[in-house]
């Protein structure tokens, strides 16, 4: 007999997305013809930027010559890649990461996904509340939580993110090893300001903890006192990890590019006491069970920090926060609280009532898709996210029917 992870069997039934899914999908057998508009799931809906196109094209023509072609490539990614990853979203802004700091992966879900790997399984883990779904099920799957009781895995601290808060957790009282915190935040769109971030790493320095930062929707910052990446934050290089992604900020989601920042200074301990250095854990992690990301996906992404590939991710980022801006004022005007969508691309609306009963509204009512709070954990509940990904055109009809059905 094949025993199985049991750890698996304490993840919640359904997904989110799948329950989203067959919800939708009864709709759609009932009302034939019915245009559904998403602004659930968060994926982008523009085209990859014409610098990227174009480098793409030019890395794929390389591979087809016998001089220019490569095989496998570095798994930590090209040295050109990590120059201008270093150079452009680092120095540039006057933050010390040296190339050999980070990581190029195919995604921001697997490497904060494996990230906790690293890690015994005694830790005590951190976790916002609500919370993008991968920092806790990996958790689950590896076996550092309890059962699921009401809705929030036994062993886990969760940290509210409320709205008397910001939707920006307070630091705990009692000790965490492991902190997840996502700035800008999925799902609620929510910033935190240098002074939050810097509690954070405050509290990590004191109680020897690890943060584990995802700033996968940095490029939609546009507020200039917001900081980029934790390690605009003095101390933060020996307490944090930084993941980032071009999914987001580049239409990456299909092409898949991303990469982990993992300062030198940062350090867990053995059990004899003897310190280890993540960076070189997680290289050899890396290098064991993962071999790189395309050479032409690397050109690609290399492109968005060219010149023009600066100015049309610029324009992308703006496009989307444009429909965010729409989604906010146009949600306000029919007495919605809403919250995000200024430096993010998601909307946190508060319904006012159950999150699932909300999501059956909007899309009897209005044929459009949200995302309920609840699905991202219990304080979710009371709140739905709307996504700005999507056409401006399928926005604004969302938007009319929205307002036709609930106003
Ligand atoms: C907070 C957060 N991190 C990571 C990801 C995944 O990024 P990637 O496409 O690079 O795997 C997402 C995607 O929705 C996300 O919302």
């Amino acid at each position: 007999m094949i025993r199985i992870n049991e750890n698996y069997l304490k993840l919640k039934a359904s997904y989110l997305f799948t329950d989203i899914a067959r919800r939708v999908a009864n709709y759609a057998a009932k009302n034939p013809g019915r245009e559904i508009i998403r602004l659930g799931i968060g994926d982008v809906t523009c085209p990859l930027p014409p610098a990227c196109i174009a480098a793409f094209h030019k890395a794929v023509e390389e591979m087809g010559a016998e001089k220019t072609f490569r095989g496998y490539g570095p798994e930590q990614g090209y040295q050109f890649l990590r120059e201008a990853i270093a150079a452009h979203d680092f120095q540039e802004r006057g933050i010390r990461i040296e190339p050999d700091e980070i990581f190029v992966s195919d995604g921001a879900k697997c490497d904060t996904g494996n990230f906790q790997e690293l890690f015994s399984l005694d830790l005590a883990i951190a976790v916002p509340d609500p919370v993008y779904p991968v920092y806790v099920d990996t958790n689950v799957m590896a076996g550092r939580t309890g059962e699921n009781r009401d809705g929030r895995y036994q062993g886990l601290i969760y940290l509210d993110s409320t709205e008397s808060n910001g939707f920006v957790p307070m630091v705990p009282k009692e000790r965490a090893d492991l902190i997840y915190l996502c700035f800008p935040n999925n799902p609620t769109g929510a910033t935190a300001d240098k002074h939050r971030l810097a509690e954070w790493v405050r509290y990590a320095a004191e109680n020897g903890s690890l943060i584990l930062f995802d700033a996968a929707y940095e490029s939609f910052i546009r507020d200039d006192g917001l900081p980029h990446s934790i390690f605009e934050i003095e101390g933060a290089r020996e307490v944090a990890v930084e993941f980032r992604s071009f999914s987001k900020t580049a239409g990456f989601t299909g092409t898949r590019c991303a990469f982990t920042v993992i300062p030198r200074e940062c350090r867990a301990y053995a059990g004899t006491g003897e310190p280890v250095h993540l960076r070189e854990l997680w290289l050899r992690r890396q290098t064991t069970k993962f071999n790189g990301v395309s050479y032409p996906v690397q050109r690609a992404a290399e492109a968005v920090y060219s010149e023009e590939g600066r100015r049309q991710v610029r324009e992308l980022g703006d496009y989307y926060l444009k429909n965010a801006g729409l989604i906010r004022e146009r949600l306000a005007g029919i007495g919605f609280s809403c919250f995000g969508g200024l430096n993010a691309p998601y909307i946190w609306v508060k319904c006012g009532s159950d999150s699932w009963e909300f999501f059956d509204r909007l899309l009897e009512h209005a044929g459009v898709v949200c995302t309920p709070g609840a699905g991202f954990g219990s304080c979710g509940e009371g709140y739905v996210r709307l996504s700005a990904f999507n056409s401006r055109e399928n926005v604004l009809a969302a938007l009319d029917r929205i307002e036709d059905a609930l106003k």
